[in-house]
């Protein structure tokens, strides 16, 4: 069945979500969770697939057309290929994407691409291992290195992406290493600028590297020629201009992108998110379990979505930090 285009407030539609399937990972990052974990959610607390079907499927109906898995770290939850195939049929889902930190992809690639998965996107803010163990809290640079050339191998998975948050301190050295590594490799390496989502609250503005600085330490190497700007495209993609590989910087902090923003998330718990930075949320998993029709879903949905912040205030004074890490967010 058709239904309405899902807009919010400020005239934008909607065509993208994000869905962390568990709040669960295997890593603990230092810019999302602290060394010692976080409480987990119980089990029955988080939707089911049957659930996560029904809301995608809403969705799609409101011309959602992207549909993210992410978590936590989405392949430790049981099962999840069969959830990957179950959404893969929806009707009107177009784009089926996973971003993953890569530990599990060794032994996943080949039953997600079977699944269906489209894209996927790896985190490494790494290349050297001392330093991969250093920021992840892992030593597992080389298991997902391997995890990287398992999917690799598959060419329904390309383009396959490669992101790395920068941070200050940390990421300078990073940068050439992961421009020859575009390079050399058929993956685009996209720098993410940290954001204040940490469970530590260690950010502030100077922690931040901003895109334009490593582009300035990539241009100095390597020469870039910008290739143009999809609409609600959060990543500014440029291509070595000798022709080998591409490269993109997604600039939250800096060069804000929220204009033309058509994103909205799903907790592993089931609940709305219309902003990463979002201090409210909206609960889809009671009216699920109560019994509550798809109209009357809809309805919450294009009322919570219909609030969507015009912008996130990161650069403003009195910004509040959301309680929730980017692991209980979904990236
Ligand atoms: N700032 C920027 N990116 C982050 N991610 C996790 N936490 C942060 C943060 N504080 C990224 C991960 C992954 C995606 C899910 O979000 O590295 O690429
Ligand atoms: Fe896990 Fe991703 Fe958070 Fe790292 S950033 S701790 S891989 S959820």
């Amino acid at each position: 069945m058709q239904r309405e285009p899902l807009v919010d407030g400020h005239g934008r539609r909607i065509g993208d979500v994000r869905v962390s399937v568990t709040d669960r990972c295997n890593f603990r990052c230092q810019y999302c969770m602290p060394a010692e974990g976080l409480p987990w959610l119980e089990r029955d607390a988080v939707l089911t697939f049957e659930e996560i079907e029904r809301l995608v499927r809403l969705l799609a109906e409101m011309g959602v057309h992207d549909v993210r898995l992410t978590g936590g770290e989405p392949l430790v939850r049981k099962d999840f290929p069969q959830l990957v195939e179950l959404l893969g049929a929806v009707p009107g889902v177009e784009d089926l994407s996973i971003t993953t930190n890569g530990y599990l992809l060794e032994r996943d690639a080949e039953a997600l691409v079977r699944a269906g998965a489209q894209r996927f996107n790896v985190s490494i803010d790494a290349l050297q291992r001392d330093r991969f163990f250093e920021l992840t809290r892992r030593d597992a640079l080389p298991q997902v290195l391997r995890g990287l050339e398992v999917l690799a191998a598959f060419p329904e998975a390309h383009p396959i992406k490669v992101n790395a948050v920068a941070m200050r301190g940390f990421t300078e050295d990073e940068v050439l290493p992961f421009a020859r590594f575009a390079r050399e490799h058929p993956y685009e390496v996209r720098f993410i600028e940290f954001m204040p989502l940490d469970a530590d609250q260690a950010w502030t503005p100077e922690s931040v590297l901003t895109g334009e600085e490593i582009r300035a330490l990539i241009e100095a190497e390597f020469p870039l020629e910008p290739e143009p700007r999809e609409p609600s495209a959060t990543a500014r993609v440029y291509r070595f201009a000798d022709g080998k590989g591409r490269i993109g910087f997604i600039n939250p902090v800096s060069e804000p992108f929220c204009g033309d923003c058509n994103r909205i998330r799903l907790t592993a718990e089931g609940r709305l998110r219309t902003c990463l930075f979002s201090l409210a949320e909206t609960d889809l998993r009671e009216p699920l379990r109560s019994g509550a029709s798809d109209a009357e879903i809809e309805r919450v949905i294009r009322d919570a979505v219909w609030r969507k912040e015009l912008k996130h205030r990161v650069n403003e004074p009195g910004f509040v930090q959301p309680a929730r890490t980017m692991s209980a967010i979904g990236g």
